[in-house]
């Protein structure tokens, strides 16, 4: 993971890249440096700590000016989160500076032959020894920094997008990529290099992102162009036009960015099937189903692809093409689909979801798949990522960009793209009447209104979570459509709070968990009306003879499980296999406000980064 920005023009790069280094933090927290080249003197400021920390650090020791200049935000692989194992890194002669996010796999036999010829580290990063191999081509091949960077890299196992550039010619940045996002911001005589474009958004509208195995050199006042790092030849630009603006990426009145997300969710939903679900006409309409409908028609079965909560939404659509569509799934996790041979044919769609489409197994899974034959469909919302690029086809979430790292309206609008796709496959099948379908569509269309009607138990949530903050354990109960729900309450609350919680399928509690259960453990279960709700009622009163504390998640006007809970929160009636995306805004909640009255981090929780490139 790691954010990377760079930038060279006629402003003063300092701003542009601290502000960039902000926007990018979700990517990697743990240590943060810039390198800027001044007009004589190249500086370099870096510090362990967030973005912050090393602004104050920068601004306190070293006047940083220049229009040149690189940062970084790491979320560390390679040495501890240190002030030396922070980016940027120079070589040895201290005129090449280096910021990468990825990993060179090959590191320590690239390193042990540097070190014959003299180099020494000063940190334990891999990035270190690129750097000082750059270095070592330039000098004994007598060729210029971007042939040296291509020789170098051509050396190199590994993912990285990386940015170089050499004091001595200050009026160019190196740039490639294999494996990890990066995007070129284009303007007037000043190009920007950052790992996706919320950096530079407010300075231009045009962007090239790399591909994998390309390589560009960005000048002061010469246009750029992309290369083949193996063979040098010359790409075809490609400039896109960018989509998403800077509101959508700050925070706008919330305290932080996962409650502005979280209560996006109605407008998000909204947004994702607008245009596609035509309610008035009775009709789904995705170009990317549409385009490939015998695909989807012929298929054997679909296998999800995804991980973290991306794999949660690909279970509860296990039910929804199972159950309308007819058609038998598979949900895997990607890291492990990735290395356990698994049988794909021509005849498998392979369905990969990702909310930031850079999740390194995700992507390794769709390669995978896709070099055994078989279609692969990519529901992602960052547009333009490596997975939206690598799949044959897909539909993009149009969440908006999702910040805080503990995903929200990310999982809620995917399982809105994969409804919308099991509906057009069920009709398309004749596995739904016309009337069931209709009915399905005016719900779908009503989420929204009833996710704003769900958000209202904001503050009896709150009171809820106050009472239980200091439990050690939680355990989340749900069944069939809500058993991936409870997976993801239980995730949830893991990930911001550091509370211990188990997710598990409610009538499973009795093979095990229910020896977990006594007067200390908070039961959060999701016993909605439809949907084996008899059966989630008997396995609440197993935990309350057992003296568990039982926070249910019911249908408005619940009776039995009011009556048996400690607590109950309500949400609007729906659809079984619409409930999901009803059941999640609470358990959204219960765990930002048990992390915030916990005083942790809740946008950027420890260890983790919003976008897993590393494996
Ligand atoms: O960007 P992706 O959807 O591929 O990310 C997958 C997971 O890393 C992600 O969902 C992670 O589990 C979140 N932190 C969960 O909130």
């Amino acid at each position: 993971m790691c954010g990377i920005v760079g930038y060279v023009g006629h402003r003063d790069a300092y701003p542009i890249i601290l502000e960039g280094l902000k926007r990018l933090e979700y990517r990697g927290y743990d240590s943060a440096g810039i390198a800027m080249f001044d007009g004589t003197n190249l500086k370099v400021s870096k510090t362990k700590g967030k973005v912050l920390d090393l602004e104050n650090k920068s601004t306190q020791e070293n006047n940083i000016n220049g229009t040149i200049g690189i940062g970084h935000t790491r979320w560390a692989t390679h040495g501890v989160p240190n002030d030396v194992n922070s980016h940027p890194h120079y070589s040895n002669s201290g005129d090449l500076v280096i910021i990468h996010n990825g990993i060179i796999e090959n590191y320590e036999s690239l390193k042990k032959e540097l070190l014959k010829r003299g180099y020494t580290f000063n940190s334990d990063t891999d990035t270190e020894v690129l750097i000082n191999l750059i270095e070592d081509v330039k000098k004994n091949e007598g060729v210029k920094l971007g042939k040296a960077v291509q020789i170098a890299l051509n050396q190199v196992v590994g993912a990285y997008a990386i940015a170089v550039f050499d004091k001595n010619k200050p009026d160019e940045i190196v740039v490639a990529r294999l494996g990890s996002p990066l995007a070129i911001g284009i303007g007037e005589d000043e190009f920007f290099i950052a790992s996706d474009a919320s950096p530079f958004l407010e300075y231009t509208k045009n962007a090239i992102y790399l591909e994998d195995e390309e390589m560009a050199i960005v000048r002061r006042h010469k246009d750029v162009k992309i290369r083949k790092i193996k063979d040098d030849s010359l790409v075809d630009l490609y400039i896109q036009e960018l989509q998403i603006n800077l509101e959508q990426i700050e925070k706008g009145g919330y305290d932080h960015f996962m409650l502005k997300e979280i209560y996006e969710q109605p407008n998000a939903i909204k947004d994702t099937y607008r245009g596609r679900l035509l309610v008035n006409e009775a009709i789904i309409k995705m170009a990317g189903v549409e385009d490939n409908m015998k695909k989807f028609l012929n298929a054997d079965r679909i296998i999800v692809v995804a991980c973290g909560t991306s794999w949660h939404a690909g279970l509860v659509s296990e039910y929804i093409f199972e159950d309308l569509a007819r058609i038998p799934v598979e949900v895997e996790y990607a890291s492990e689909f990735r290395y356990r041979n698994p049988i794909i044919t021509e005849k498998d769609v392979v369905i990969a979801i990702s909310q930031s489409g850079e999740t390194a197994d995700t992507l390794a899974a769709i390669k995978l798949a896709k070099s055994k034959g078989a279609f692969v469909f990519g529901v992602c919302n960052v547009v333009g990522s490596s997975i939206a690029r690598e799949t044959d086809a897909g539909a993009y979430t149009h969440a908006g960009p999702e910040i805080g790292v503990a995903s929200t309206k990310a999982f809620t609008t995917q399982i809105t793209v994969l409804t919308l796709i099991a509906l057009r496959l069920a009709r398309a099948k004749g596995t739904i009447s016309s009337s069931d379908f209709r009915r399905h569509l005016l719900e779908l269309e009503m989420i929204p209104g009833k996710v704003e009607e769900a958000l209202k138990s904001d503050s009896h949530i709150k009171m809820i979570a106050d009472i239980y903050k200091d439990a050690k354990n939680f355990l989340y109960l749900g069944r069939g459509y809500n058993f991936p729900v409870a997976l993801e309450g239980a995730l949830k609350l893991k990930e911001i709070s550091y509370i211990h919680a188990e997710g598990y399928p409610a009538a499973e509690m009795k093979h095990g968990p229910i020896a977990l259960i006594d007067e200390q453990m908070p039961v959060v279960v999701i016993a909605t009306k439809k949907g084996h709700y008899d059966k989630v009622v008997s396995n609440i009163q197993e935990i309350k003879s057992r003296k568990g504390k039982i926070i249910g998640i019911v249908t408005q006007g619940d009776k039995s499980v009011k009556d048996l809970a400690d607590y109950v929160i309500e949400v609007p009636e729906t659809l079984e296999s619409l409930t999901p995306l009803l059941t999640t805004i609470p358990l959204q909640l219960l765990s930002y406000h048990i992390a915030v009255m916990l005083d942790k981090n809740v946008d950027q929780p420890r260890n983790l980064a919003k976008s897993v490139t590393v494996e």
